[in-house]
């Protein structure tokens, strides 16, 4: 808005307009007012909080439209009264907590009757109710309704400062202006409440489904070595301990985190992550502690890190392995004192921060070797979790596996299942990483399912450093696999034929029939009639 109007006023001819004439002083007043209407309206923009301005619109009417005592009451919606909000008096404001019910006074008939009510003397008015010592008996009164798209708000009620001069009209129509703006004001910062408390609601409908969707609802596993790590989690949650989670890439570290903030005290607040690799020293120490502005080229603005972000709730160090000494210093003050620098300031920020940290290193050898600090390994390692990789808990692959394939099959909008080959395969696996490589695999696999039914050969590992022993062990004087396998379309891993997928399983087997047919799913008699059928030599040891 501009804040620099001036309002001229332009001299009127003085033949019409004699010193004491009437036309001389309503413009006189006109102008004044025209005047006060900007200061009010100005007033109204400056905050969306009604509370303050009702207060300023009334310091305005008394110190600049010669109204110098007022009173503007609101509707109560719960009790439908009026209920004073703000009072001024020639000496300024004071409090006040007065209801009107309707017919009560003057006021209270507006309540009744939305309308303007002009008195030129207050004491000549049977109706009034001297509930309001503020009022002068001796001076002109006007109350108009303040209205939001038709419905009554508000009144607002005021006294000029002198006897009825035969203005009180113009002064009406100044009243009723700025009752007008209060009531398009007061719609404003109704309709900014509104959206506030729906978007306070969609936040916390957000927040329940997010901590449905990370809490440890979201992670399986009933491998004896899984339910400790959950066991644990679930314990460490409640108290504010720092806790270092260890394990292999894709073991589900961050899921652990999350679990372990979402149904934590501080899962109201803010769960803010960072990845100690992904940045580089100098970036990483602003991404964390914040800058001031100046701070380096680039720094225009200062900035909070993500320690002050996560105040009050929880922060959660991946990859707290790979950090250099310099930072582990400055990490090891926070943990300590919980205070830091902002880069390039001086002043001291505390918080109050949880850590969880991660971490697929052994610190324990680094340590040893002198990478990482001791005392800072310490003050991380209060609750260690150990996430056991994949493969030393085949017994969870299949339900996590379904798991996936319901989070997959949700997304895809439809069923989706394993055929008891295609499990087989996922449980002879070595799965290097870990639960992310079996979701990767699978979410392949179900792209590639037509109808939703994953078998055998939708199961493939690309990349793989470990893969199936079939083809180097295969004895180099068999001839190449007789039958094509049905599904086969492009040669691969996955498309062993069934020659070669037993094979596979002998080998794994140490060529013990009986434990190759457990792998594939066969009664030692079926293994040993492929056997014959698929012309396969029998190693012997
Ligand atoms: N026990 C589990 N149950 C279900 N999903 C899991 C489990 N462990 C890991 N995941 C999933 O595997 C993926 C990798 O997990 P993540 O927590 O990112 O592992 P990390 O941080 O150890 O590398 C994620 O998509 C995660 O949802
Ligand atoms: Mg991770």
């Amino acid at each position: 808005m501009d804040d620099h109007i001036h309002i001229h006023a332009t001299p009127p001819d003085s033949a019409d307009c004699p010193p004491t004439g009437g036309y001389c002083r309503t413009h006189e007043l006109n102008i004044q007012l025209l005047a006060a209407l900007y200061a009010v309206s100005r007033a109204l923009s400056r905050s969306l909080d009604y509370n303050d301005t009702l207060q300023e619109v009334m310091r305005v009417l008394h110190d600049e439209a010669g109204l110098t005592r007022g009173l503007i009451s609101v509707v109560d919606p719960e009790t439908g009264k009026l209920s004073v909000r703000s009072i001024y008096t020639p000496e300024g404001p004071i409090s006040d907590d007065t209801q009107y019910g309707p017919g009560e006074g003057i006021i209270g008939q507006i309540l009744e009757k939305p309308r303007t009510i002009k008195l030129t003397r207050v004491a000549d008015e049977s109706r009034f109710l001297n509930r309001q010592p503020v009022y002068h008996p001796e001076l002109p009164f006007i109350a108009v309704p303040i209205k939001v798209g038709g419905s009554l708000q508000g009144v607002l009620a005021v006294q000029p400062e002198e006897p009825d001069d035969g203005l009180i009209d113009e002064r009406a129509q100044f009243v009723e202006m700025v009752a007008n703006l209060i009531g398009q004001n007061l719609r404003l910062s109704m309709d900014v409440e509104q959206e506030k408390s729906s978007l306070v609601e969609e936040r916390d409908l957000l927040r329940r489904t997010v901590r449905h969707q990370f809490g440890f609802d979201s992670m399986v596993g009933r491998s004896a070595v899984m339910r400790r790590v959950f066991d644990q989690a679930r314990l460490v949650a409640k108290w504010n301990t720092t806790v270092l989670i260890r394990g292999e890439t894709g073991t589900g570290k961050e899921l652990i985190a999350n679990a372990i903030h979402y149904n934590s005290p501080r899962a109201r607040n803010a769960l803010v992550k960072l990845n100690c690799a992904a940045l580089p020293e100098n970036l990483l120490e602003s991404e964390l502690f914040g800058h001031e502005r100046g701070a380096f080229t680039g720094a225009v603005e200062a900035r909070k890190g993500r320690f002050e972000q996560a105040n009050g709730g929880t922060l959660f160090l991946d990859e707290i392995g790979e950090v250099s000494a310099a930072f582990q210093a400055k990490l090891l003050r926070v943990l300590q004192e919980g205070e830091f620098e902002r880069v390039g300031g001086s002043r001291t920020v505390k918080v109050d921060v949880r850590i969880i940290a991660a971490t697929h290193r052994d610190l324990e050898a680094a340590v040893d070797m002198g990478d990482f600090r001791e005392d800072l390994f310490y003050r991380l390692n209060v609750m260690p979790l150990f996430l056991p990789p994949l493969r030393e808990r085949i017994e969870d692959i299949p339900e996590i596996a379904r798991h996936l394939l319901g989070k997959i099959g949700n997304d895809q909008k439809r069923k989706l299942a394993l055929t008891d080959m295609a499990q087989r395969r996922l449980a002879n696996h070595e799965w290097p990483g870990n639960v992310r490589e079996l979701e990767n695999c699978l979410e392949r696999a179900a792209v590639l399912s037509e109808d939703g039914r994953i078998d055998v050969e939708l199961i493939r590992f690309p990349g793989s450093r470990e893969r199936p022993p079939a083809r180097p062990s295969r004895p180099a004087s068999l001839p190449e696999p007789a039958l094509p396998s049905p599904g086969a379309t492009e040669a691969g891993d996955a498309d062993l034929s069934e020659r070669e997928r037993v094979i596979a399983a002998l080998e794994q087997a140490g060529w013990v029939q009986a434990k190759a047919a457990r792998i594939l799913g066969m009664t030692p008699r079926q293994i040993a009639y492929r056997i014959q059928t698929l012309n396969i030599e029998v190693k012997q040891f």
